[in-house]
């Protein structure tokens, strides 16, 4: 096997892509991003006009689909076969839909059946809410990342302005933990800790020393 499985999960917008990014390149590692996966189906459904409780017909949805990256800077670009949706997942239609979409079972038990193919051969970084816990339970590195609600607001303030989303931080703060209160309750797979996990409070680090903290466990295990 060339190279280690690297779980990093954590609540929303705890940082984790754009650390898991950088460890990813420090490596040569393969990073996989399983919220952009959550996302392109709920995407999908929205634009289908599905109910978003209809598990069988969004599973049939998710069938009929390819979600594949392609690398891009500053961020990878996410394609739902021959579309482009990288900026449309992250718009706050499919932001405030995605936990309800990602409670489906059927949905997940789809996603991570992709999620454990793409990681099969080790040399990768995967982020998320049940890589550590659900998806690679043999990980060789799980972290888990944590940050004040007050913190991740601000933090997605700053990601949405670069994007040209203006929601206010109050109501940021309020999607953010009802989007924590949705992945952590439901049924299947629940945003939780693995028991061997290591969990990283990122609330007064950088990136810069998150990224290291990661790639010194890293080496110790390589
Ligand atoms: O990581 P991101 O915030 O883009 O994830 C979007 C949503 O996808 C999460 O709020 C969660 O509902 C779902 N998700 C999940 N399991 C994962 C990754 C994401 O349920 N492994």
């Amino acid at each position: 096997k060339q190279g280690l499985q690297v779980a990093i999960d954590g609540p929303a917008s705890a940082g984790k892509s754009t650390v898991a990014k950088i460890v990813a390149q420090r490596f040569h590692y393969i990073y996989c991003d399983t919220g952009a996966m959550y996302r392109a189906i709920t995407w999908k459904a929205l634009q289908a006009g599905a109910d978003l409780d209809d598990e069988a017909t969004i599973k049939q949805l998710l069938d009929q689909i390819t979600i594949r990256f392609e690398p891009g800077t500053p961020t990878q670009k996410v394609f739902v076969d021959d579309t482009e949706v990288t900026l449309a997942i992250r718009q706050p239609d499919v932001t405030n839909s995605v936990s309800q979409v990602s409670a489906l079972p059927a949905i997940r038990t789809e996603l991570t059946a992709r999620q454990r193919q793409i990681a099969d051969a080790g040399g990768i970084v995967m982020d998320g809410r049940d890589i550590g816990s659900t998806v690679l339970p043999h990980a060789e590195v799980k972290i888990f990342m944590v940050a004040s609600v007050e913190e991740r607001a601000q933090r997605r303030l700053k990601d949405n302005a670069a994007k040209g989303i203006t929601t206010p931080l109050a109501t940021l703060k309020h999607e953010i933990e009802e989007r924590d209160r949705k992945d952590s309750t439901r049924k299947v797979s629940p945003l939780t800790q693995a028991a061997d996990a290591i969990r990283l409070d990122t609330t007064s680090l950088s990136i810069e020393q998150v990224a290291d903290r990661i790639a010194e466990i890293i080496k110790e295990k390589e």
